[in-house]
C-alpha cells in the first residue's frame, strides 16, 4: 500500500488535548452533523459510519450515530446492540417527537445510537416535514457529532440528509458501478440543492428540467444551467454560483487494494470540479481488510476488534481529520 501521508493528515496528542478543551468549553454548541452516503449499496457506508463513530468517541467526543437507512437498518448491529426497543420508526410513526428519547447506549461511554427500525416492520420513510423536525431535534442533542448513516440510492429522503448535514461524506468502492453511482448521487444532490435554493418559479422549473440529463434545453452540466439561469435572472444566477461553491462533498475510497484505487479519490474530485463545477475534498481511503468482515460478524467496529490493523488506522486518521477540520471551523466562528 502506498504512503498515506499525502492524503491523511498526521495527528498529535497535543492537538487532541487542545481539541478536547475546545469541545468541553463549547458544550452548549449544537452538534456537527455528518452524513455518510454513496449512492450504491454494499460499498461500506455503514462500516465507515460505525467505525468513525467509535473512533470519534475514543477521541473523547460525544457521538450519536443515527441509522437513517430504514429499509436496511443494521448500524446498531455493527455497534453490538441487540434489536432495538425504540428507533427512528417511533419518530416516523409519531410515537415520539424527541430524538433524545430514542438514544441507546453502546459499549463506548461516549457513543449512543438511534437505531433505524424495529425488526420486520414495514416502516415508511419520513416525510419532508418530519425530516426537518428530526434534523432540528438532532441539532439539540447534547453531542459533539451526529453521524447519519444513509441508505443506498439517490432518493430525496437520502439526498436531503446529505445536503443539510455540515459534512457530506461520499463512500465509494474502486469499481465502475460504484463510481458511476457516486457520480449520479453527487449530480442528484447538487441539483436538489439548487432546486431547494431557487426562489422564482421559472428558475425552479429550469432546474427541474435540467435534472433530466436528456432535457430539450441542452443543459448537460451545472455550467450550462448557470448560463440559462443568469440569462433569466442575474440575481438568482449569482446565488446559484454561491450554492455551487458551498457544495463540498468529502470523498472516502473504501476497500482500496492498489495504488490506482487510492488515486481514484483524486480523479473523482477533479471530475467534480471540471465537469460539475463544484469542489470535492478527498478525505482519505480505507484499504481492503479481511478482518473487516470478521468485525461485522463479531458485531464490533474494526477500530475496536482489530485496533492496530491497517484499515483501523486509516479509519482513525479520517476521524482525526474530521475533528481537525470541524473544530478549526468551530473555533474560528
Ligand atoms: N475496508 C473493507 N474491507 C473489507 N471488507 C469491507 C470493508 N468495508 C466494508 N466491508 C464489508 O462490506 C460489507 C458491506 O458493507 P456495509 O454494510 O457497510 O455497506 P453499505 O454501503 O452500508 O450497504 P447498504 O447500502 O446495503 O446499507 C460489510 O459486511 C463489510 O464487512
Ligand atoms: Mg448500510
Amino acid at each position: 500500500m502506498p504512503d498515506q501521508s499525502t492524503i491523511h493528515s498526521n495527528s498529535s496528542s497535543a492537538h487532541a488535548q487542545a481539541s478536547a478543551k475546545i469541545t468541553s468549553s463549547e458544550s452548549a454548541r449544537s452538534p456537527r452533523l455528518i452524513a455518510i452516503g454513496g449512492g450504491k449499496g454494499g460499498v461500506g457506508k455503514t462500516f465507515v459510519a460505525a467505525n468513525l463513530a467509535v473512533a470519534l468517541a475514543r477521541l473523547g467526543r460525544r457521538v450519536v450515530a443515527l441509522d437513517a437507512d430504514l429499509d436496511g437498518a443494521n448500524l446498531h448491529t455493527c455497534l453490538g446492540l441487540p434489536s432495538p426497543d425504540v428507533s427512528l420508526a417511533d419518530f416516523v410513526a409519531g410515537r415520539t417527537l424527541e430524538p433524545e428519547k430514542l438514544l441507546m447506549q453502546t459499549r463506548e461511554a461516549n457513543l449512543q445510537v438511534i437505531a433505524g427500525t424495529h425488526a420486520n416492520l414495514d416502516t415508511p420513510q419520513p416525510e419532508q416535514n418530519q425530516r426537518v423536525e428530526l434534523l432540528r431535534g438532532l441539532r439539540r442533542l447534547a453531542a459533539d457529532y451526529v453521524l447519519i448513516d444513509l441508505g443506498a440510492g439517490s432518493q430525496r429522503a437520502v439526498l436531503d440528509y446529505f445536503l443539510v448535514a455540515d459534512d457530506g461524506l461520499l463512500v465509494l468502492r474502486p469499481e465502475p458501478t460504484s463510481v458511476e453511482n457516486a457520480y449520479s448521487f453527487l449530480r442528484a444532490a447538487f441539483y436538489r440543492r439548487l432546486q431547494l435554493g431557487a426562489r422564482g418559479y421559472g428558475v425552479r422549473e429550469i432546474v427541474r428540467e435540467a435534472m433530466d440529463q436528456r432535457n430539450e434545453r441542452g443543459i448537460r452540466t451545472p455550467y450550462d444551467l448557470m448560463r440559462e439561469i443568469e440569462a433569466l435572472d442575474p440575481v438568482e444566477g449569482r446565488r446559484f454560483m454561491e450554492a455551487m461553491r458551498g457544495f463540498r462533498p468529502r470523498i472516502i475510497v473504501n476497500e482500496a487494494r492498489t495504488e490506482n484505487d487510492v488515486k481514484l479519490g483524486f480523479s473523482v474530485a477533479s471530475v467534480c470540479e471540471k465537469f460539475f463545477g463544484f469542489r470535492a475534498d478527498y478525505l482519505g481511503y480505507v484499504n481492503y481488510q479481511k478482518e473487516a468482515r470478521d468485525s461485522v460478524r463479531a458485531r464490533k467496529a474494526l477500530v475496536e476488534y482489530r485496533e492496530a490493523s491497517e484499515a483501523a488506522t486509516y479509519l482513525k486518521r479520517i476521524a482525526r481529520k474530521l475533528v481537525d477540520s470541524s473544530e478549526a471551523k468551530t473555533f474560528s466562528s
